[in-house]
């Protein structure tokens, strides 16, 4: 079965990372999220892929190729302007089988699909929405159900007194081919607002299955930096990371740390990053491949993208830093964690 990783959206509210980076491509311990997301399919069974593109097409055709690399058969789909989440599957179409998955390339999920399958089987589905459980919906799209999984309303951020329940889309979906026949062609669909609502209008085989593991929409760059603070608490283990090399302490190979550095875990140093005298590292900070940390400098709460030279006396908290660019954030609160959820 094909996978259509849907990866052609702006990512507005992540910029300025996505101004020269295609969300998909964020790198998550140095690697691009796009990545993990493929090596998790394949363990699930997934070794062929259509990934549906506009924005920053072409960086993602050079990082991702054929997918040899990877192990796995890469097709892309290419849009000449932006399609919306349901146009942009209608376009894919024909490079997807009768029945196929979708997946928005921007949750960091570890989904399991074999159960999502057998459900979508099981009912005779026109379409299965994976279903996740979350403490404020109200950013998400949410779904109502009757008692058999038929999905009876779905409301796409509703305030967190109208929401019909907490279950919200995951954004991963089993799909037919029939039901992507339905989307019209040649312009800008959402699959949230449009497709899903009429679907369930006419009456069609729409069901919600909910899904488990570990699910974040990293959309924001509070919960960009929510993802990192999980994986380096091990709330979450990503296929393909090493293990720490001591409780709490990644280091890449080649990284070099001056014997007067301190790193406090959890800590993560990428691949060749040089961590300079009096510096102190942690907690919660990750140290991008062949990130130069000259002296003394306090990286604490913070993400320092791969190759960035930070230089001079310095104190790096609650940010994101980029090779042009440093994204204050705000303190993480409960309320920002809402998108997590860990069963
Ligand atoms: P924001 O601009 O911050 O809302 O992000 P976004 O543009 O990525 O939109 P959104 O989070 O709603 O998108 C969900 C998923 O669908 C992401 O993986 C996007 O890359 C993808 N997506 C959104 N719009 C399009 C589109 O027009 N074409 C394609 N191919 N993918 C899209």
């Amino acid at each position: 079965m094909k996978a259509l990783l849907l990866a052609g959206g702006l990512g507005t509210r992540l910029r300025p990372l996505t101004l020269h980076l295609p969300k998909p491509l964020a790198p998550v311990m140095d690697r691009p999220w796009l990545e993990h997301l493929i090596e998790h399919l394949k363990l699930q069974g997934i070794d062929e892929f259509v990934i549906a593109v506009h924005h920053h097409a072409d960086r993602i055709e050079q990082k991702l190729g054929d997918g040899d690399r990877l192990g796995v058969r890469i097709a892309y789909s290419r849009e000449p302007r932006p399609l919306g989440t349901a146009g942009a599957i209608r376009h894919a179409l024909d490079l997807l089988g009768d029945r196929f998955i979708v997946v928005n390339a921007d949750i960091i999920h570890l989904v399991r699909l074999v159960p999502l399958l057998e459900f979508h089987r099981n009912h005779r589905a026109l379409v299965t929405i994976g279903l996740t459980e979350v403490e404020d919906p109200s950013h998400f799209g949410v779904v109502e159900r009757a008692w058999d999984g038929r999905v009876l309303r779905f409301v796409e951020k509703p305030s967190r007194e109208r929401a019909p329940s907490r279950l919200v889309n995951a954004g991963v979906y089993v799909m037919e081919r029939a039901a992507v026949e339905r989307i019209p062609a040649g312009r800008e669909v959402s699959i949230e607002r449009e497709t899903f609502p009429a679907l369930i209008a006419s009456g069609a085989a729409v069901f919600g299955c909910p899904v488990q593991g570990y699910w974040l929409d990293m959309g924001t760059l509070e919960r960009y930096m929510q993802l990192h603070r999980d994986l380096l608490d091990e709330r979450v283990h990503l296929p393909g990371m090493p293990r720490a090399s001591r409780p709490g302490v990644w280091i890449g190979p080649g990284a070099r740390v001056h014997p007067a550095a301190r790193l406090v875990p959890p800590v993560w140093l990428g691949e060749g990053c040089r961590i300079g005298a009096g510096c102190t590292v942690g907690p919660h900070a990750v140290i991008g491949a062949e990130v130069e940390l000259l002296s003394h400098t306090r990286v604490t709460d913070a993400i320092i993208l791969p190759r960035v030279q930070v230089s001079g006396i310095t104190t790096i908290g609650n940010a994101i830093v980029g090779p042009d660019f440093t994204a204050a954030l705000r303190p993480i609160t409960a309320a920002q964690t809402e998108g997590v959820l860990q069963p």
